[in-house]
């Protein structure tokens, strides 16, 4: 269903032209926050539609490549007459230093991790920020020579050209990469060309993009209905109140209890609701589920499973419900782009379920309104639809549950046990200000017992595993280092108040190379 494009025209667009770094996404989460909207679009991208697009700058995002190799990707030289300000960063430099007459020299000189650069000449990119300041340099090649049109602007201590304007454009080039957090000034860099030499207005804000999004979603539904999957995550809740501002009881949001939610959730997603005056449908689908995966211990197998019969499920219930036309997701823009449709340059992730296979086998039309949106956007975005804040804070919880968190073997008894200590965690985490400085926080259960010793008795229970970790988007994270105290009263309170765990171990693996959940 054509929802996407929700900012064009709406708003000041910058367009990034994606040749394949692995920091493309960066640089848009840099720009959105800067309150201007951006798009990640593919380095093919022609002038003309550039200009019909109504870019009013574009950025070149860097890539793997080298321009020397063949079927390296190319720009259509027509962008560089639009007369719109341009900024290379890294392979985007390096296209624009030879479009323009300049030379690139296989990398001789690697440079690679932290550098300080200087300024030979004063401009607008580098206002207010000192010499010697420190950058992140990520390449092979770099531009040895520019002619007349250009002049350099920044320099590597290695001697190495790190920054390019031209004399007559608005095109700037930098060797490095002002998005990452290691370019100290990345920020002002970025800022610097959006503001000093773009001339966006910060015009995209959360409060202008409720308007318009409520706006397009009347305009795209009528007065027809939609079906809504909470699961009552962040971004389906906050979709939820979304709908219903656009269009009230019109949009109903469905909640499938699958037997593997978290202690008391089914209540805290009803109450949270009632107070806001929405209605949800609650339905009871936990036997299902849990007799599917009896006797089920393999990862893959427990997720295809639940993909299945959640898709089963929903099925059901939207039959029940007549006159439905649309399905809403809460589809985030990485989503979009690690799917490879943006930029071409498709990225691995793990299988996630999601309502895949119900639009056709139904004939609905499927609406996403945030596909445009970053995950802290969306927590913006509630916080001016008034969402409680309890529901904007809440860690992700994967689709799957406690499924992939219940190791070997999923019965009631076991989830019981894994529900009972995931809760002491998050409640401790609550009580000592923690839980809203992690991006992520859970317990594991493990199919493995061990001997412990209570009382005067010996014991043989299963083990816990605690997990929490700081990440920006899922991709990537780092294990908390929660102060030992906290950890000693999780260990404590768990071993002495939960029947059948008599030991807990604290994960300190990042990812990669682990990954955030077990399974
Ligand atoms: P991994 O385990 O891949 O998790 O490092 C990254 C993030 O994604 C969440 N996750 C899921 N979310 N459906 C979801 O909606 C899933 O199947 C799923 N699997 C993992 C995980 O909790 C973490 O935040």
């Amino acid at each position: 269903m054509e929802f996407d494009r929700l900012g064009e025209n709406m708003h000041e667009v910058l367009l990034i032209l994606d040749f394949g770094s692995q920091y493309t996404q960066l640089i848009a989460r840099r720009v959105r926050e800067q309150q201007v909207y951006c798009r990640i679009e593919r380095s093919e991208m022609t002038a003309d539609m550039i200009k019909a697009s109504g870019a009013q700058a574009i950025i070149l995002s860097g890539g793997p490549n080298s321009t020397f190799e063949a079927g390296a990707p190319q720009i259509d030289p027509a962008i560089f007459d639009l007369d719109i300000p341009i900024l290379g960063v890294c392979y985007g430099l390096q296209l624009a230093a030879r479009h323009f007459g300049g030379r690139v020299e296989p990398g001789k000189t690697r440079e690679y991790g932290p550098m300080g650069i200087d300024f030979p000449a004063e401009s607008a990119l580098f206002a207010d920020v000192e010499p010697n300041t420190q950058v992140w340099m990520s390449h092979g090649d770099h531009v040895s020579t520019v002619n007349e049109n250009f002049e350099i602007i920044a320099q590597s201590r290695n001697g190495l050209i790190a920054g390019i304007a031209h004399r007559a454009k608005p095109v700037y080039g930098v060797q490095f990469h002002p998005e990452v957090n290691h370019t100290i000034k990345g920020e002002t860099i970025i800022s610097n060309f959006l503001f000093k030499i773009a001339g966006f207005t910060r015009d995209w804000t959360s409060s202008s993009y409720v308007e318009n999004a409520i706006a397009t979603i009347r305009k795209t539904v009528g007065d027809r209905k939609v079906l809504l999957g909470l699961s009552g995550g962040v971004d389906s809740s906050v979709l939820a109140f979304l709908m219903h501002e656009a269009i009230g009881d019109n949009c109903i949001p469905v909640f499938i209890n699958n037997g593997l939610l978290r202690a008391n959730e089914t209540e805290e997603v009803k109450t949270s609701f009632e107070v806001s005056h929405i209605k949800i449908y609650q339905h009871d689908y936990s036997r299902a589920f849990l007799d599917e995966l009896t006797g089920v211990t393999e990862p893959e197998a427990k997720r295809k499973i639940i993909g299945r019969v959640f898709v089963e499920a929903f099925e059901e219930v939207a039959l029940a419900h007549e006159g439905i036309d649309f399905l809403a997701q809460g589809t985030l823009y990485p989503d979009v782009i690690e799917s490879g449709a943006v930029s071409g340059h498709a990225v691995t992730i793990k299988s996630h379920h999601n309502v895949g296979g119900l639009p056709e086998k139904m004939s609905l039309k499927v609406i996403e309104p945030f596909n445009e949106l970053f995950k802290d956007e969306v927590r913006a975005v509630g916080q001016v639809l008034n969402v409680p804040a309890k529901i904007i804070g809440r860690h992700p919880f994967p689709g799957p549950g406690l499924a992939v968190r219940c190791l070997g073997e999923i019965n009631e008894e076991r989830l019981n046990v894994l529900r009972e200590a995931d809760k002491i965690f998050v409640e401790t985490l609550y009580e000592t200000g923690w839980y809203d400085k992690i991006w992520q926080a859970f317990t594991v259960l493990l199919p493995l017992r061990t001997v412990g010793v209570m009382g005067d008795k010996r014991t043989y229970e299963n083990v816990l595993a605690i997990r929490s970790v700081h990440s920006l988007d899922g991709m990537t994270a780092d294990w908390v280092r929660i102060p030992y105290e906290i950890l000693a009263d999780v260990s404590s309170k768990i071993v002495n108040t939960v029947n059948g765990i008599n030991r807990v171990v604290y994960d300190i693996t990042s990812k990669p190379p682990g990954t955030i959940e077990w399974e």
